[in-house]
């Protein structure tokens, strides 16, 4: 007897969780599994293959707990190539992990550009969007926070792994931005939403792909890597080292960071302009500063690399309070790096606004400043100038070629930034108190689990506060 999408849930719970506890969008990592509930289970499709959708809790013992969407396939003979997605046996069928079965992630395509309610699941276009529900699809490579699947060359479907209570604010402002017609995002084509008791939920965005698109993160380790390579050749020539400009080196990425700025700020314009901008009130400042203050109190009593630091810093974030010109607060992006823009041959394009995934919800759809996402890519150009790895160069060599790239590159997005909004550098104190907080969190961040990279942070630091 074929038993109903809930049971069948609920009698995997241990395999499940021996799976789970390997994916990369798995947030409990940390801390043994004691179960996996079943929260709610809906038949998609068929019966052999048969696709269920489902969202489970995983009791770590904790509350309240983490909810993840799962999409399950059952199969009475599993081809080869699904074996590697294999979850567990139930009677004599497999079920395994859908979303590496074209033949299955087709029904979420097929259901999306029919507009399917099934059980409270909502698959829904966007207004006037017509599909090619002839593509098949392939998990993207690197598997992030959540699973992507591209159909084709054509679309791209995000299925949002650990589920947040309330709308996403990727679909939320991917709409709202599509709504004023902002160039640099890809374009919004359709959704899965649905409801967890009283509250929505956002189960899936489904976008145009961009199929000419790099990711900024590797430009820009591309760029670092050559300046590097140049400079090992002029430390090996005969006569004084000294290092490299990065403005003379091939790969030179400064035209492509200023293009990258400009569209930044086109974004930030473009948000205003769809979910509205206001002044912040005068107890802003001062609550921003008791934040960043209070994380740094809580890294440093973790982090003894920190200790020579913790005065500077405090003075730097009690700078924030005495800042007499206005702030403006509005929705942002809230997780801007170099790995979540991509270039195409027209343009640069920001994507997943979801914001930093561990922070709640009511926070990351606060308000806030443009400068905070403006120090999120500053931050990241200093990464990516020391990800390409030392080898055998001088390490002063490298440490002075890794800053000039770093600096040349931030000029070149805070110029073509300032070509749209007001300069980021205008407003220094508080730009430099958002990336030092930003620091703060990368030194917990490393100290927890890269220790090797602690020094990015701490020299970071010690450049912006000395
Ligand atoms: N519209 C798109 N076109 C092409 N590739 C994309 C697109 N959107 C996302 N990607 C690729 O998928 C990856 C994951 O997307 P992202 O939205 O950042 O998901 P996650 O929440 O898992 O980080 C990106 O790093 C990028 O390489
Ligand atoms: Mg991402």
């Amino acid at each position: 007897m074929t038993s109903t999408a809930a049971d069948l849930i609920a009698g995997i719970s241990d395999p499940l969780a021996a799976v789970l506890a390997e994916q990369r969008w798995f947030a409990g990592k940390d801390r043994p599994i004691r179960a996996v509930i079943p929260v709610r289970a809906t038949d998609l499709a068929g019966s052999d293959p048969r696709l269920i959708h489902a969202v489970v809790e995983v009791d770590q013992g904790e509350s309240p707990r983490d909810r993840y969407q799962l999409l399950l396939g059952v199969r009475s003979d599993l081809p080869e190539f699904l074996g590697h997605a294999w979850v567990a046996a139930c009677g004599d069928q497999a079920v395994y992990q859908a979303v590496h079965d074209p033949e299955l992630t087709a029904v979420l395509l097929e259901s999306i550009a029919h507009g399917v309610e099934v059980a409270g699941l909502r698959f829904a276009t966007e207004p006037g969007v017509a599909l090619d529900t002839e593509q098949r699809s392939r998990p993207v490579g690197a598997e992030q926070s959540n699973t992507s699947l591209v159909y084709g060359q054509t679309y791209i479907l995000k299925l949002f792994r650990k589920l947040a209570i309330g709308r996403s604010p990727d679909l939320e402002l991917h709409r709202a931005l599509a709504a004023v017609g902002c160039e640099h995002i890809a374009a919004p084509l359709g959704s899965i939403e649905g409801w967890l008791g009283a509250e929505p939920v956002t189960y899936g965005m489904l976008s145009e792909f961009l199929r000419s698109a790099v990711e900024g993160w590797a430009m820009a380790t591309a760029s670092v890597r050559d300046l590097l390579g140049e400079s090992l050749l002029i430390e090996r020539a005969p006569g004084p080292a000294k290092p490299n400009d990065p403005a003379d080196a091939g790969g030179d990425f400064a035209a492509e960071a200023h293009r990258l700025g400009h569209a930044v700020a086109a974004v930030h314009a473009d948000l205003a302009t769809a979910l509205g901008a206001s002044r912040a009130s005068p107890g802003y400042l001062d609550t921003l500063a008791t934040g960043m203050q209070r994380r740094l109190d809580s890294v440093a009593s973790q982090v003894p690399e920190l200790a020579p630091h913790v005065d500077a810093l405090r003075a730097a974030f009690n700078e924030v309070r005495e800042i007499d010109s206005p702030v403006r607060l509005q929705r942002i992006h809230g997780d801007l790096h170099l790995g979540q823009v991509l270039r195409t041959v027209t343009r640069w394009v920001l994507i997943d606004f979801e914001g930093e995934p561990m922070v709640p919800l009511a926070e990351r759809t606060a308000p806030a400043s443009t400068l905070r996402d403006v120090a999120g890519m500053l931050r990241s150009f200093d990464y990516a100038a020391h990800h390409v790895p030392l080898g055998d160069t001088d390490p002063e060599l490298h440490a002075a070629a890794a800053l000039a790239w770093t600096t040349r590159n931030q000029d070149a997005f805070c110029d073509g930034y300032a070509q749209v909004a007001p300069d980021p550098r205008k407003d220094a104190a508080l730009l430099r108190a958002f990336e030092l907080d930003k620091a703060v969190y990368e030194v917990s961040y490393e100290h927890a689990h890269r220790p090797a990279w602690l020094p990015i942070p701490l020299a970071a630091i010690a450049r912006l506060t000395h």
